[in-house]
């Protein structure tokens, strides 16, 4: 196991480059089972999450290698293998992602039900209830998903849950609709930016879908799909991060390869902390130079604030000029980072769904655990302002979704090293 070390107090300057997107990446790998020829997909980031994919997918007969560059070739080999296994499925929640293309190309997906999440309940009903609208018989059998179709037929199906539409609900029954028989209409779809990159994969390898990126999404089913090549989306998660970074450091960072269009309502919040947020030639540019002001911030399904930048925004708004409030729409239970911030000095007070954040004046370097990914994501930038040293436990957690981090950290001025345990 590693840590991360980290000695703050520095100033952060310079240019980050911002990677592909985890959640645009894996569900078109996913996506890739579907396709016959060789797929290409191009800034498909080095993360353990990819790798976890890689290694379901080639349990399932793809053919997946990644070099250096961040090029990825997909290639089915074998489709007989239609059971993705607990011991993968269990390493990853993403992993659902194969499902709809099991069953549309294999009429077959047997698909281990995910277990428990550090970030609360998350049940998988929206993405059966869509692929049985579809046609699909659903049973659950030892603990796996069962779902089978002798052929998958257009329908109306709507998406819409307890706390709004649903990422990869959508990209599953978006996918399975692809080689459905007729039209299917998805109501109340998700609008992220990574269900429409993984649209427009599916289109340019001869799918016929309209309206990604508004709830209402049209599906006319074709008979196959052909190899393409696709550049996956730069990840915005990642770029609001390093913003958060900037801002908890006074600093001035140029995001490269960020897209603001992606970020409209973390810009709008930033800039209203008093963040100078811009366009720049090759991204964003990010700068602080003076005291935060406190904020509301209230996550919801994009185009509203993303929930996976809650914990980030917590660090940074512990040291804004009087009290916040963040109240957490998605997942309700997703605050295992306050206890750990309130180690290292923040005076933060739940209340259900939602976190009063009492500004404090600093940060204290502490020992800290992470517990999920984003959650470690916030400790980092906490340790990048307190004083002293901060060690960060259990990093296998940032791992999962930040591509080298403290290489891009250290580059623009930060002291974090990696040791292990
Ligand atoms: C995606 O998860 C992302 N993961 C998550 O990012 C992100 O937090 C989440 O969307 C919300 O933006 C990937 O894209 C791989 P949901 P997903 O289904 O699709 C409830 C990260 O840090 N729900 O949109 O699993 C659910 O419990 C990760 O990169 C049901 O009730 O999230 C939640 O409250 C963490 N039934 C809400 O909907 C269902 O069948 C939204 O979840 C499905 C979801």
């Amino acid at each position: 196991m590693q840590l991360f070390e980290i000695t703050g107090g520095n100033r952060l300057r310079g240019t980050v480059p911002i990677s592909g997107a985890k959640n645009a990446a894996l569900p078109i790998m996913a996506a890739a089972m579907m396709v016959e020829g060789e797929t290409v997909l191009r800034n498909v980031p080095d993360l353990v999450d990819v790798r976890q994919m890689q290694e379901l997918l080639a349990a399932l007969g793809v053919r997946c290698e990644r070099d250096s560059e961040g090029t990825m070739r997909l290639r089915v080999e074998d489709e007989h293998n239609t059971h993705a296994e607990y011991k993968l499925v269990s390493k990853m929640r993403a992993s659902v992602c194969v499902m709809g293309p099991l069953l549309a190309k294999r009429r077959r997906a047997q698909v281990s039900m995910p277990g428990g999440c550090a970030i609360g309940d998350r049940p998988i009903d929206m993405h059966i209830n869509g692929l049985r609208a579809l046609g699909a018989d659903y049973e659950l059998v030892g603990g796996d998903v069962l779902l089978r179709a002798k052929g998958l037929k257009g329908a109306e199906v709507f998406l819409g849950g307890p706390f709004g539409s649903s990422v990869t609900a959508t990209a599953n029954v978006l996918m399975a609709a692809v080689l459905a028989e007729g039209r299917t209409l998805i109501e109340c779809a998700a609008c992220e930016p990574e269900i429409v990159d993984l649209a427009d994969f599916l289109n340019a390898c001869g799918a016929r879908i309209k309206g990604q990126g508004t709830p209402q999404l049209t599906i006319e089913g074709v008979k196959s799909l052909e190899g393409t090549e696709h550049r996956v989306i730069p990840d915005r998660i990642e770029a609001g991060t390093f913003m958060m970074a900037a801002a908890i450091t006074n600093g001035d960072l140029e995001l490269e390869g960020a897209r603001l269009d992606h970020m409209r309502a973390v810009v709008d919040r930033l800039r209203s902390v008093g963040v100078i947020v811009e366009q720049a030639e090759k991204g964003a540019a990010v700068s602080s130079s003076r005291r935060l002001e406190p904020v509301q911030i209230t996550t919801q399904p994009y185009p509203g604030y993303p929930t996976d930048l809650q914990a980030q925004s917590m660090a940074l708004l512990s040291l804004a000029d009087g009290n916040s409030i963040i109240t957490e729409k998605i997942f309700p239970d997703r605050f295992l980072h306050v206890a750990e911030l309130n180690r290292m000095g923040a005076r933060l007070h739940k209340q259900g769904p939602t976190v009063i954040v009492e500004g404090v004046k600093r940060f204290v370097g502490a020992d800290v655990m992470a517990s999920d990914l984003r959650a470690s994501a916030a400790l980092v930038l906490a340790g990048l302002i307190a004083k002293g040293t901060t060690r960060v436990h259990r990093v296998y957690h940032i791992d999962r979704g930040y591509e080298h981090i403290e290489s891009k950290l250290t580059a623009v001025g930060a002291k974090i090293r990696r040791l292990a345990e």
